[in-house]
């Protein structure tokens, strides 16, 4: 009978102590979150951008840009980190620096490459990580770019910018006559080019000169000189064709606003006065060279719109990221974003200082 009891009391217990483990156990599955309505987690965006030098001022400015609208497109759910290296102007520094953002856990990469056309050991990289890569500023070949789904290439059209110098330039000769400063009917020039086999450079040269002929403008070319896209390197050598040639020299033509910049210096340190100097063309639209063409040192530019092609990455490296598709959809073949460039001279100047 006391047994009997006893055993009662023992299996009533037991239950009391299987109920309370039922109602810890549901309360901590409501604690821990286990319900149908999962809380967001919380995402870390790593962005890796690696750029050919740290010595080219529209690239830096480009990827300046780049980060601040990365920034910009921080939500409280997703934050973005970005971290900006160069490639020292060496295309297997630029491969290893990739390597090693890759190891650090980057989830996309921005490259713009050294050597245009040896993209092979980052595409190898990146498809073995499954790291999508926009390639932006120098265009790796179809044949590359084709070689894994996740690769992209925002940038412009070379021709484009070709064709619109030499339309400015057309223009200001024929309005000015004065520019035939020797007054042979011809029109004297030297061409600053950027850097051999950039596609910028090739299609610039080609189609600026091809525009002023088309135009019916007379050239005689004096000279063609590499200068890399960099002001000293183009100040160094117009310093010798200005002892050369004098003020024989009527118009520059130049690839790239750093250059014609170079140019500009070149003829103020020869202490020519301005009216013996050539007019001078360049690309890019930078503030200097907007000064320059207000002032009247240079006669035109073509803007190479750097917002635009900035805010294209961070968009599409936040879309590669989540997976989504509304701007990829919009690329060229699926891959290439093709930036507008727009003429600059003084008449219309004023509208692109502090895009
Ligand atoms: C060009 C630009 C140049 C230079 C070059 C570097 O698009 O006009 O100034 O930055 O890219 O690849
Ligand atoms: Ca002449």
């Amino acid at each position: 009978m006391i047994w009997k009891g006893f055993c009662i009391l023992m299996s009533r217990k037991k239950r009391i102590r299987q109920i309370l483990w039922i109602i810890v156990a549901v309360v901590m599955l409501v604690l821990t979150g286990c319900s149908d309505k999962k809380e967001p987690e919380d995402k870390v965006l790593r962005v890796g951008v690696v750029t050919y030098t740290s010595d080219d001022p529209f690239i830096n400015a480009l990827a300046d840009e780049l980060k601040e609208n990365l920034k910009s497109m921080e939500t409280k759910d997703m934050k973005i980190m970005v971290s900006i290296k160069n490639g020292d102007d060496d295309q297997q520094d630029q491969d290893e620096i990739v390597e090693e953002m890759i190891d650090a856990g980057c989830d996309v990469l921005c490259v713009n490459l050294v050597d245009r056309t040896a993209p092979s050991q980052i595409i190898r990289l990146a498809k073995q990580n499954e790291i999508p890569v926009l390639f932006f500023n120098r265009e790796p070949v179809w044949e590359d770019l084709t070689q894994w789904e996740d690769l992209y290439y925002v940038g412009c059209d070379a021709e484009q910018s070709g064709i619109m110098q030499g339309e400015t330039a057309a223009e200001y000769i024929c309005s000015h006559p004065e520019v035939d400063r020797n007054q042979d009917g011809k029109i004297q020039y030297v061409l600053l080019e950027g850097e051999a086999g950039h596609q910028d450079a090739i299609s610039r040269t080609n189609y600026s000169v091809k525009t002023l002929i088309e135009q019916g403008i007379h050239l005689e070319k004096l000279s063609y000189q590499f200068a890399d896209w960099n002001r000293g390197q183009a100040e160094n050598r117009m310093n010798r064709l200005i002892s050369q040639y004098e003020d024989s020299i009527e118009l520059i033509i130049s690839n790239n606003d750093e250059m014609a910049l170079g140019a500009v210096a070149a003829y103020q340190k020869a202490g020519y006065e301005q009216d013996k100097w050539p007019v001078i063309f360049g690309i890019d639209g930078l503030d200097d060279a907007l000064e320059a063409v207000k002032s009247g040192k240079m006669q035109g530019t073509v803007y190479n719109d750097k917002e635009d092609q900035a805010m294209q990455l961070a968009k599409l490296a936040v879309e590669v990221f989540k997976g989504e598709d509304t701007n990829r959809k919009q690329l060229k073949a699926g891959r290439y974003y093709v930036s507008q460039y727009q003429q600059v001279d003084s008449s219309n100047v004023d509208e692109f200082f502090k895009r």
